[in-house]
């Protein structure tokens, strides 16, 4: 199938692909609670496009990750577009305020006033009412906040905090506050089982299992302040792939954000009860032999973020029997693979095909993903990097 395409390339298995927006589709349950695309974990309109049409009146929406990257989509023909993560300059703010001018539904995700006052002064100034997203905190906070398990996102992590934001956007004529994300990233982010650090897997299985009635509890707990302020947000966002049946099972969650579950990298092997299939790749091309048991590719150094790692490097998907040397991993330009597999190790110019520790990620090393089904490419279409977007 690739023996006709330059390498490395990145290539999505798009009968996988479905197979896992079905089982994130099923995982919601009979409810009309709604999967709404984490666009971070995709970064691909294609892609974006099919998750969304297979998932039918299942699937509402975008959560972006900044403005422009939503005005990005708003061009590629897509709405209802939720920025989940803050925006802290006049620029973008007017990106925002402007796509509402236009007519696109874009909620700004917000977590203090000086936020609340940006969005509401460019929405002034273009004469229109961006709708706001309150984000709450789900971290779990031990012995009086002394330890701090979670990650660190929004400093409203109770009813008094989010009356307190609510009141000052109620301030400013421009803006409305009309949803509420909260995101429990304790348990939509942690594998049940991480095989680079088997030793920690109960300490993340308690972490988990506590955050979970957590989060459940402080939805309520602000969710229930809102409303006696006579606030009633539509969309109540909350989880992510790990977590999607269990945060859809929150009667409060309208929506349930999923975005790395549909191309399955690595990082989502391990998660107890989410049998989700691989279905994004890169190929790297043999480009020479140094020994006769090691292989050199092309390519390869597409390390993930986070906290650096083992989990965070790329994983040889196939041939088996190929591994990094220690020394060298993968590399800048090259990458050397030791073999000890079955019969002759791949020769020049055949793919070694890996798997991206995380989900979009790839999509800023490629300008195009090539979109196979069966042993045929289908179709190769342009990444945000492909059509000029970079957003950080
Ligand atoms: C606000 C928010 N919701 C949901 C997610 C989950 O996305 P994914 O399904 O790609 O893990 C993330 C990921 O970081 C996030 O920041």
């Amino acid at each position: 199938m690739l023996s006709e395409r330059a390498l490395p390339a990145a290539v999505v298995d798009l009968d996988a692909l479905e197979r896992n927006v079905d089982r994130l589709v099923e995982a919601l349950g009979e409810g009309p609670t709604t999967l709404r695309i984490a666009s971070k974990s995709v970064r691909h309109p294609g892609l974006l496009r099919r998750i969304l049409d297979r998932c039918g009146s299942r699937g509402r929406g975008l959560l972006c990750y900044s403005a422009e990257e939503a005005a990005l989509l708003a061009r590629e023909g897509f709405d209802d577009l939720l920025i989940a993560y803050p925006i802290a300059g006049a620029p973008a703010a007017r990106i925002v305020a402007s796509l509402v001018a236009g007519g696109h539904r874009v909620w700004a995700t917000v977590d203090c006033s000086e936020q609340v006052q940006l969005i509401a002064e460019a929405a002034a100034e273009a004469g229109t009412i961006v709708e706001l997203c309150l984000d709450i905190d789900l971290s779990w906070r031990p012995l009086g906040g002394v330890v701090h398990l979670g990650v660190r996102r929004s400093p409203i992590r109770s009813g008094a905090s989010a009356i307190h934001l609510a009141e000052a956007v109620a301030e400013q004529p421009a803006v409305r506050l009309t949803a509420v994300l909260a995101y429990e990233a304790a348990v939509a982010g942690v594998q049940d089982r991480n095989p680079g650090s088997r030793l920690l897997d109960p300490i993340r299985g308690l972490i988990k299992r506590r955050s979970r009635p957590l989060a459940v509890a402080r939805r309520r707990e602000i969710l229930e302040s809102l409303w006696g302020i006579g606030i009633v947000p539509e969309v109540v966002n909350g989880g992510g792939t790990g977590s999607v049946s269990s945060t859809a099972s929150d009667p409060l969650v309208t929506e349930v954000a999923a975005g790395s579950g549909f191309l399955c990298p690595h990082l989502f092997d391990g998660y107890r009860g989410l049998e989700l299939e691989p279905a994004v790749f890169f190929a790297l091309p043999v480009v020479r032999r140094s020994d006769p048991d090691h292989v050199t590719c092309f390519g390869g150094g597409y390390v993930a973020s986070g906290a650096a790692g083992r989990d965070r490097l790329p994983r040889v998907h196939c041939p088996r029997g190929l591994t990094p040397v220690e020394l060298e991993g993968f590399g800048e330009v090259q990458t050397p693979l030791r073999w000890r597999g079955q019969g002759a190790a791949p020769g020049l110019g055949e793919p070694v095909v890996c798997r991206h520790a995380k989900a979009g990620e790839l999509a800023e090393r490629f300008s195009t993903y090539l979109l196979a089904r069966g042993d045929r490419i289908e179709a190769e279409e342009p990444t945000y990097r492909g059509l000029g977007g970079s957003f950080g």
